[in-house]
């Protein structure tokens, strides 16, 4: 293969995205399904891969959380096929984009970064939501259904926001929706 070809398939090489909270059955399960569809809304799906994981080794191989998986049902997406995995210090340097959902998956994650290599791709998902408020995405976890509703509302805006970010950072080209 000569030089040019590698340059060509370094550009077009998938950017990664992945979205992390605490246990993966609620939040970034939620964020991985509904920033993957506005990835295929825009056609990116070979250039744009997402996935999710959560700080804690908690529910390594179980579905999203039922009521999770009902309200992402309401607005049209299936997200009961993920399955829960645990963020490892490797996923600092494979991913291009790393969301925390709360200023605590932030921490743990940083943690495993002693030496600041890769803090500045590692951010927090409420950063792009036009209405952040404290930043953090609420766990909805202990509390009732309307917290799942509240929480899909974040989800969704604040995707379409990184998503066009994204987007623009690697110059796709996509309508604005
Ligand atoms: P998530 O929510 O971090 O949005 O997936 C949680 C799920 C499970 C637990 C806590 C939060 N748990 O304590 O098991």
């Amino acid at each position: 293969m000569d030089g040019s070809q590698d340059v060509r398939r370094a550009c077009l090489s998938s950017i990664r995205v992945l979205f992390v909270c605490l246990g993966n059955i609620c939040r970034s399960p939620l964020a991985e399904g509904v920033f993957r569809s506005i990835v295929e809304e825009h056609g990116q799906n070979d250039r744009i891969t997402v996935d999710s994981a959560g700080t804690s080794g908690w529910h390594i191989g179980s579905a999203p959380d039922e009521r999770m998986c009902h309200t992402a049902r309401k607005y049209g997406l299936q997200i009961d096929q993920l399955k829960g995995r645990q963020f490892e210090a490797s996923d600092l340097s494979s991913f291009d984009y790393i969301f925390a959902m709360d200023k605590s998956n932030l921490r743990d994650m940083l943690s495993l970064d002693p030496g600041h290599k890769y803090a500045s791709k590692v951010r927090l998902f409420r950063e792009f939501d036009p209405h952040p408020e404290d930043y953090q995405v609420p766990d909805p976890y202990y509390g009732g259904k309307e917290g799942f509703d509240h929480v899909y509302d974040i989800v969704e805006r604040t995707s379409r926001m990184i998503f066009h970010r994204v987007a623009a950072e690697h110059q796709l080209s996509v309508d604005v929706k």
